[in-house]
């Protein structure tokens, strides 16, 4: 994407605070000086690491290294591209991207509005074939699961006729070009050239975005053949791993049920449970958890009763730890899935379960038997392993003893022995979390961690220095060449710095957005924060010359032609001269 005008950009970031940005997602601030500390959305936290600086537009957090602006922000949390962040930015404030802005964004926008069309006729095409002879099937199969009129109607179902082009033919009809098929997921390319229908002989669930865009489908035989369900693939407007089906029609709930399939959460909707939704046909992703964590403040995860959906809630649990939302898990027996349930057994008994979900210790210490003979010496270590590895996991000392207690009753053991055991794990676990906490953000933010070496903190001071007084632009330009930066991203922001400083009476990281990634971006957002208290002349020349004693030393720029001491004291001169600080 070309740099947008800094005019325009200034605009958008006045336009969408920082702050406002964290508010929405239900972060809560704590007010600090000018601006705001929380808790960081981006890694798992107690403290209040994130800072927000609505002077400057952006945020960092001190301990995972995260930082940028809103446009950053966004990309990181809803997983934006840059553009579509700067697109969703720009709608939302009702500003429109100034016309010598990228051809680029535009064009994606443009393929973003024809997938919605093309997805809104086709569960349009789908919906109103249900009502058709050809559609009776469909219909049939719906009924055949309970689905009462104004449920297929609420989450406009659908049906896919047996035929090859049906679909294909009423696009054609209604003017898009198969590419847009293609493009849309909704067709696809034979070997010999011509389009066929992606879904057939499909039931279809129509997968919307939050404001209502229809942006993908699911789609289920009416049979026992495979394979069972079919989802759209990833295309312009449909990432599976960063959507949630059913989530628009989630009515103000502070609990979430997660259910595994498409059918239970219609199946809760009918039952008057309007608060549910599922994933895409793939395990649920940290983004989606982090989506969870927007809307609710707990969650019941809801998945299938046999091990698959309990192994896959074991996983659900610890992406809601890692984005701090509470998880209770729901204990279902005499059926495989809500779905089932609620047609065999009825919503009260099912608000009975509910009420009645396992916190995730009780989950978890309910587990550690699986597959365990008791009865065995070695059945019984290893469950005394297991119980105590989950023990050692409870932060609260008093609901520990409680667990203690109850669990060593039952084992017939003395309490003592089996805290002696808990205590033993809690050890382990920590070294091992630990690793864990840095591994993940060292796989995240990898670009960021920062060497402690002198030059490295000396390249920082200069492009600090150089970020929050861009007059001095000039001046180092002619003593600094880009390659006396011994670290390849240093050199990289400045030269970056170099092209636009010298036009730029107030920087701020966001005018570099469109030539970084987010990982550089929040390597410049630390940057530009952590020197921020010490940044004075005298450290600056010291840097200068740190750069010129470490650095493989290049020739000095021809026009000058003076010594390396003569350039620094044209640097001091300078500060005589005009008050460049
Ligand atoms: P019903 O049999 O219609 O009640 O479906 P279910 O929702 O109970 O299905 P199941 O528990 O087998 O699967 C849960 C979810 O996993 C479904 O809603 C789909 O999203 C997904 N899924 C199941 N089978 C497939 C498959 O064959 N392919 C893909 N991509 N996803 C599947
Ligand atoms: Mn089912």
């Amino acid at each position: 994407m070309n740099a947008l005008p800094e005019e325009f950009l200034f605009t958008l970031l006045e336009k969408n605070p920082i702050a406002e940005e964290f508010r929405r997602c239900h972060i809560s601030l704590n007010q600090c000086g000018k601006g705001f500390s929380c808790s960081c959305p981006f890694h798992s936290e107690t403290g209040k690491s994130c800072f927000i600086y609505p002077e400057t537009h952006n945020f960092y957090c001190s301990s995972c290294h995260c930082g940028g602006d809103v446009i950053t922000f966004l990309m990181l949390m809803q997983n934006f591209s840059y553009e579509e962040a700067i697109q969703f930015l720009a709608q939302r404030s009702q500003l429109s991207i100034p016309s010598a802005s990228p051809e680029n964004a535009f064009q994606i926008q443009q393929k973003r509005e024809r997938c919605f069309q093309i997805n809104k006729d086709t569960a349009n095409f789908y919906y109103q074939n249900l009502i058709t002879p050809s559609g009776q099937a469909g219909l049939n199969y719906f009924r055949k699961r309970k689905l009462l009129p104004q449920t297929i109607r609420k989450y406009g179902l659908g049906y896919a006729p047996d035929n090859w082009h049906s679909l294909h033919d009423y696009l054609s009809r209604k003017g898009y070009s198969d590419e847009e098929m293609i493009l849309a997921n909704v067709c696809r390319q034979g070997k010999n050239g011509q389009l066929y229908d992606n879904f057939r002989n499909r039931v279809i669930f129509p997968i919307l975005d939050m404001q209502r865009h229809v942006i993908g489908f699911g789609g289920r035989v009416l049979d026992d053949s495979k394979p069972k369900y079919l989802n759209t693939s990833d295309t312009p407007v449909f990432d599976k791993g960063n959507h949630l089906f059913s989530l628009p029609f989630t009515e103000n709930s502070s609990v979430f049920i997660l259910a595994e399939g498409y059918m239970d959460v219609i199946a809760l909707y009918q039952a008057g449970f309007h608060n549910a939704v599922a994933t895409l046909g793939t395990a649920i992703t940290p983004r989606q958890a982090r989506l969870i964590a927007q809307y609710a403040e707990e969650v019941i995860i809801s998945y299938d009763s046999d091990s698959a959906g309990q192994n896959a809630a074991q996983k659900a649990i610890s992406h809601f730890q890692e984005v701090g939302l509470p998880a209770r898990v729901l204990h279902m027996t005499n059926a495989k899935d809500p779905d089932e349930f609620i047609q065999n057994f009825g919503k009260e008994h099912f608000q009975n379960l509910l009420n009645h979900a396992l916190s995730v210790t009780e989950f978890s210490l309910n587990r550690c038997q699986e597959n365990l003979d008791l009865q065995t010496q070695n059945g019984k270590t290893t469950y005394l392993r297991r119980i105590s590895l989950v023990l050692a996991g409870i932060g609260n000392q008093t609901e520990q003893d409680v667990f203690i207690q109850k669990k060593a009753k039952e084992l017939d053991i003395r309490p003592e022995i089996l805290r002696q055991a808990v205590e033993r794990s809690a050890n382990d676990q920590k070294k091992f979390q630990g690793k864990k906490f840095f591994q993940e953000i060292e796989r995240r933010f990898s670009h960021i961690s920062r060497s402690e070496s002198k030059n490295t903190k000396s390249e920082e001071l200069i492009l600090a220095y150089l970020m929050r007084f861009p007059e001095i632009i000039s001046t180092v330009m002619q003593i600094l060449q880009p390659e006396q930066f011994t670290i390849e991203f240093h050199r990289k922001l400045y030269q970056l710095l170099c092209q636009i400083l010298p036009d730029c009476t107030k920087f701020i990281p966001s005018l570099l957005g469109n030539s970084l990634s987010i990982e550089e971006m929040c390597r410049t957002t630390g940057i530009f924060f952590d020197y921020r208290d010490k940044l004075n002349q005298q450290a600056l020349e010291d840097c200068i010359h740190n750069l010129y004693l470490f650095s493989a030393k290049p020739t000095i720029p021809e026009p000058s032609g003076i010594s390396d001491n003569e350039l620094l004291q044209r640097i001091s001169n300078k500060k005589k001269n005009t008050h460049w600080i």
